[in-house]
């Protein structure tokens, strides 16, 4: 029946223009120093950090869909924006400049950082990508995307000599605006769980998936997932930079559009949707002592590099939740790995005043 089902779920993604950028499966690995410290459930690391474009992470599964369909349809530039250090606009700059696209990242000042060439712009400089920084209405949280919209049109407008036939695309690549109509990036991790079920046999999936949530598009394709494969999986997302119950609409919406692009017969309830913002601290990019520590914890004892704006807090959220007993004995939980080390070198002063 799995097997059935699985095979009728990837027709289904074949029919979306993709283009094969990372290594799958990605390998899952015991966190064997947590499971010895908790001796209860099992925990293990899916390392999405590991799928070899750039430095790795969840957004270059996304980028094979997004620039796939800015692609097929003829863009030659793409256009997005992101935090100062953003993890997406790094990698849709190396997925861009591998495919033969202009990359062009409008960064906004989100947080107090230099934008100097340093972590993420570093990479960016070197991918040759053109960027833009810009002061935020906002601090510590994400930007409104209308607003954020409207500054990339404007831009884009100025520019359109040298931006030649612009594809305009949301941080994070999830939620469906400008030219991107269909939540692709989404899809991506859609076939996550198709993956994961092949990795691990239907029998085995975990019970929690826990991953940072960021813009909502991993959040929405896993739940999506397992909801459509009828497993007992509960995606748990870590906010990182939105309060939950600002967040919770927007996790809910992509994953409808989801259900509804893929044609799906299953409905996605709120309480589908767990979502923890304890762990946001001052807000997004804002590091805290917890988040350093955990940094450096997991790098010691596990041998595992964390980044300081989405996997360190929500490895944070995960083993607060342990502590809590939030979990059963019983339960298998697989911390995603979502990548974003760059950023580490960027944020290395204010990660080392804590340490
Ligand atoms: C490294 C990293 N992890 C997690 C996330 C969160 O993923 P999503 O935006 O799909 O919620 C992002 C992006 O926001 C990211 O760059």
């Amino acid at each position: 029946m799995a097997a059935e089902k699985i095979e009728a779920y990837q027709r289904l993604i074949k029919v979306f223009p993709r283009k094969k950028l990372i290594s799958r499966p990605t390998p899952i690995a015991e966190m064997e120093s947590l499971n010895r410290e908790f001796n209860g459930p099992n925990i293990s690391i899916k390392r999405d950090d590991l799928t070899g474009l750039a430095f790795g992470g969840n957004k270059s599964r996304k980028l094979e869909f997004i620039l796939a369909d800015a692609k097929q349809k003829g863009y030659q530039t793409v256009v997005t924006w992101g935090s100062l250090q953003s993890n997406w606009c790094m990698q849709l700059a190396a997925a861009a400049s591998k495919i033969g696209l202009k990359p062009v990242l409008v960064l906004f000042k989100t947080y107090d950082l230099p934008s100097t060439y340093d972590g993420n712009i570093f990479l960016e400089r070197l991918l040759g990508a053109e960027i833009i920084v810009k002061d935020s209405p906002v601090r510590g949280k994400s930007l409104d995307q209308e607003i954020a919209f409207s500054v990339l049109q404007e831009l884009a407008e100025k520019n359109k000599e040298k931006w030649p036939h612009p594809y305009l695309v949301s941080v994070g690549g999830s939620t469906t605006g400008g030219n991107l109509h269909q939540p692709l990036g989404a899809l991506a991790y859609f076939s996550v769980i198709i993956e994961l079920m092949e990795q691990l046999g239907a029998e085995n999936m975990p019970d929690y998936i826990v991953l940072a949530t960021g813009s909502g598009g991993t959040q929405s394709g896993l739940l999506v997932g397992a909801k459509a494969l009828g497993l007992k999986t509960k995606i748990l997302g870590i906010c990182v930079s939105d309060r939950k119950d600002e967040f919770q609409p927007v996790v809910e919406r992509i994953s409808r559009e989801l259900v509804n692009m893929l044609g799906l017969e299953i409905k996605i309830e709120p309480e589908d949707i767990i979502l923890f913002d304890e762990y946001l601290g001052p807000g997004y990019g804002y590091i805290t002592e917890g988040i350093a520590k955990i940094i450096e914890a997991t790098f010691k004892k596990e041998g595992v590099v964390l980044d300081p704006v989405y996997t360190g807090k929500a490895m944070l959220g995960l083993v607060d939740l342990l502590q809590k007993n939030y979990f059963s004995k019983e339960d298998r939980i697989l911390f995603l790995h979502t990548g974003g080390t760059p950023a580490l070198f960027a944020f290395r002063e204010k990660i080392l005043s804590y340490l």
